[in-house]
């Protein structure tokens, strides 16, 4: 992993970028966590957010897919409440649960409660992506946060939601307060990605996984803005952006249009149609995560139709379509990365 080379030239941030490459790029959401045995070992007796508070755990969870699986990419190892909880919000990650909010945000003084993030309440966060930079050498480290809209579902909801109902009950029916938590999580979303941005990350992904529960009308409305300001305020700095989402088929060409030069794709939308949403800009994804339990050929059959309708973007990274299932064979994956390291178009 150590090496002089420069991670701006690397085939995947060549490849979101839409510049030609070699093979087409690789790495999996969730690619660090619970499908590893060595995550395991070092997560006993440590709960997550402390877990994404220390410096050298962060370091060490981040490199052990890289060291594993040599991904052409690094996520960062942290989570999309972290920044909440180090501005001082009263959650937990509960385990097999999710985030849990103890008082969940209902009004304008709830929403003015939150401090905004500073580079003074995430130092942790700096030296780990310094110390990451330094040890993946060529291999770019992605940066990510929570898009406002997702990252509002927990703060209201106080917990994991299937429909997502108090906070869109917000978002129709008091949009004052709606407007002042937008702002204060897309402000503290993009101060985040700035920290990893300049202490060394080569990318950034803003996730707005459950942005899916939106029509387009509405998602336009009242929730691409503050997406869009997160990306813009990250665009100054030079690296690619990739924006994801699931269950986003309706949404793929607004989500591209918020700012990103890479838009992620689950698994339920064809590539191709995806790319046709997207227009001129770089798409990743698209592989069922279930695919890994099926027989090594079958999955690298889907695998390689993924890779074929990626020709036709403007770039092509691959990965799942949502985070690696904690079941998930880490040998499989093995086998998935070299498949489509070594696959060749004529
Ligand atoms: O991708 C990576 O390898 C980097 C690490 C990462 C984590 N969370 C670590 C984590 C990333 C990118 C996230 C983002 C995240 N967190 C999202 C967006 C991505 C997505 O999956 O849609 C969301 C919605 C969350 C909120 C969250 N945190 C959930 C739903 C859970 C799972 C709860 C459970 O236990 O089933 C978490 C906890 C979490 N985040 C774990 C990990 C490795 C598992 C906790 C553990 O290992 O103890």
């Amino acid at each position: 992993m150590r090496g002089v080379s420069d991670p701006r030239q690397s085939v995947f941030v060549k490849a979101a970028r839409g510049e030609a490459v070699s093979h087409t790029p690789v790495w999996f959401m969730r690619q660090a966590g619970r499908s590893l045995p060595e995550y395991l070992r070092l997560r006993e007796g440590v709960a997550m957010l402390d877990a994404c508070q220390d410096a050298e755990l962060i370091t060490e969870i981040t490199l052990q897919p890289v060291r594993r699986y040599g991904v052409d990419a690094a996520i960062f190892f942290s989570d999309i409440v972290l920044p909440l909880k180090a501005v001082g919000v009263d959650l937990d990650i509960k385990p097999g649960v999710g985030p849990v909010v103890a008082e969940p945000v209902r009004t304008l003084a709830d929403v003015a409660a939150i401090p905004d993030l500073t580079a003074d309440h995430v130092p942790f966060i700096t030296e780990a992506v310094r110390s990451l930079t330094a040890e993946l050498g060529g291999t770019p480290l992605i940066g990510f946060a929570g898009a406002p809209f997702t990252v509002a579902s927990y703060l209201v909801e106080g917990g994991p939601s299937k429909d997502h109902a108090r906070t869109k009950a917000m978002m129709f029916g008091a949009p004052d307060v709606w407007d002042a938590l937008m702002r204060k999580i897309a402000g503290i979303a993009s101060a985040f990605l700035q920290v990893q941005v300049a202490a060394g990350a080569s990318a950034v992904q803003l996730f707005d996984s459950w942005a899916g529960a939106l029509t387009p009308a509405d998602y336009a409305t009242h929730v691409m803005p503050h997406s869009a300001r997160v990306l813009a305020e990250v665009g100054h700095l030079g690296v690619p952006r990739i924006h994801f989402g699931v269950g986003t088929a309706n949404l793929l060409d607004l989500m591209g249009e918020a700012g990103a030069d890479v838009v992620g794709v689950d698994w339920r939308t064809p590539l191709s149609r995806a790319i046709a949403s997207v227009g001129d800009r770089a798409v990743q994804g698209n592989l069922d995560p279930t695919l890994v339990f099926a027989p090594t050929e079958v999955m690298t059959q889907r695998a390689a139709e993924i890779l074929e309708a990626g020709r036709e973007a403007r770039g092509h990274v691959f990965n799942l379509g949502h985070g690696v299932i904690p079941a998930t064979d880490p040998d499989q994956l093995a086998r998935l990365t070299e498949f489509v390291q070594s696959y060749r178009w004529d």
